[in-house]
């Protein structure tokens, strides 16, 4: 049975005409200075709007943005984000950011009831955070007819045919810049990939594990143990070999600040901090990407949003996008990126689920998927 087969759909809801939806979208977008800079999440959900409301459906979205302490904080309003979807989708109400509430992360019954009430169905259309238990992934489908939207149902499709019968060499590429994040899934995937590429800010981590100095990079040391266990893998972890640094003095995103960039080697001295991986390292990256026939990227590589340490994303960009085989970007900022290089649509499948289709091919059954298919 295909994952769509088990997981209700939209059409199974019934008559909706005049009924009232509650949609769990993922529209956790990236924001500067209150603006957008990138509205992805938003259009891919959509498609799943506008179908429910061709049905005659009212439809009232709810999404967490950012990681606020469970209360009001006026940084992580959802404002920006109800005037693009009222813009994109006029008529859909837009509930106020779910994380203000402590009743979201500890999935509060209470805050199951409040978010419930008056409704008539539940669409989980929230592919990137159906890796979080909390609960308007997990309550509504407890006690509403529910169903997956669009975007969550061809996200499942498309990665579980990569997860269950994977085109090899399956390479995975990982940046971004916590290890301690992304531990839980890095072991996941050495099980299921052939060779596993890390760059980013918590490359700096596994360089340290081997013995390098790394300066003022970022460096998680309670994690340097576990860096080690990992690289002793039987599955190569390919690490750079040069680091593009930003000197004492230097400050990231603001050339004029002065502080010199240079090219090192993988040992930085006192002061300087890793800001991107060499060019050397890109290269050695692009050779291993352009044998692979799947790979799934998330993470960039380096600061990439500063002019001077966005090389070695891009020349990964441009490697993935040229790869032959089947080819995979989750993550808002990896999908940022080949957006701004311009190579979106040479992307096979871009993932608007970060952490969650890297757990997703990593193996795990996500909360969110699990509890529509019991539903
Ligand atoms: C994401 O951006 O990864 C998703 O929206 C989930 O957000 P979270 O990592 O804060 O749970
Ligand atoms: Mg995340």
């Amino acid at each position: 049975m295909s994952a769509q087969g088990s997981i209700p759909q939209l059409e199974d809801l019934g008559d909706l005409n005049g009924k009232r939806v509650l949609l769990r979208a993922d529209f956790n977008v990236p924001i500067r200075d209150g603006a957008i800079t990138d509205d992805l999440r938003i259009r891919a959900a959509l498609p799943t709007i506008s179908w429910l409301q061709e049905q005659g459906a009212q439809v009232t979205a709810c999404s967490h943005l950012g990681r606020p302490k469970g209360k009001p904080d006026p940084a992580y309003s959802m404002d920006p984000v109800r005037a693009r979807l009222a813009e994109l989708a006029p008529g859909v109400e837009l509930l106020e950011n779910l994380r203000f509430d402590p009743g979201e992360t500890a999935n509060d019954p209470a805050f199951v009831a409040k978010l419930i009430d008056g409704q008539d169905a539940y669409v989980n259309d929230a592919f990137g955070a159906s890796h979080r238990a909390h609960a308007s992934i997990v309550g509504p489908p407890q006690h509403l007819p529910s169903a997956a939207g669009r975007l969550l149902a061809n996200e499942v499709d498309v990665l579980l045919g990569c997860r269950d019968q994977p085109r090899r060499p399956f390479v995975a590429i990982l940046g971004g810049a916590k290890v301690s994040d992304k531990l839980g899934v890095i072991n996941a995937l050495l099980d299921v990939v052939d060779s596993l590429i890390i760059g980013g800010g918590m490359c700096f981590t596994f360089l340290a594990a081997q013995g390098n100095r790394v300066g003022a990079s970022l460096l998680e040391e309670d994690q340097i143990d576990t860096c080690r266990r990992l690289l002793e893998s039987d599955k190569p972890i390919h690490l750079p070999s040069d680091i593009t640094a930003l000197g004492p003095g230097g400050k990231i995103g603001d050339p004029d600040a002065g502080g010199e960039v240079r090219q090192m080697g993988t040992n930085l001295p006192d002061g300087w901090m890793g800001l991107d991986i060499g060019p050397g390292t890109a290269a050695e990256f692009t050779d291993v990407i352009a044998e692979a026939r799947q790979v799934l990227w998330n993470g960039p590589m380096g600061v990439f949003e500063d002019p001077r340490f966005e090389a070695g994303t891009r020349t990964v960009a441009e490697a993935v996008a040229s790869c032959r085989g089947f080819t995979i970007v989750g993550g808002g900022d990896s999908a940022a990126a080949v957006a701004q290089f311009d190579l979106a649509d040479r992307i096979d499948h871009i993932s608007t689920g970060g952490g969650a289709s890297l757990e997703f091919l990593g193996g795990d059954v996500l909360p969110g998927v699990a509890c529509l298919a019991e539903a």
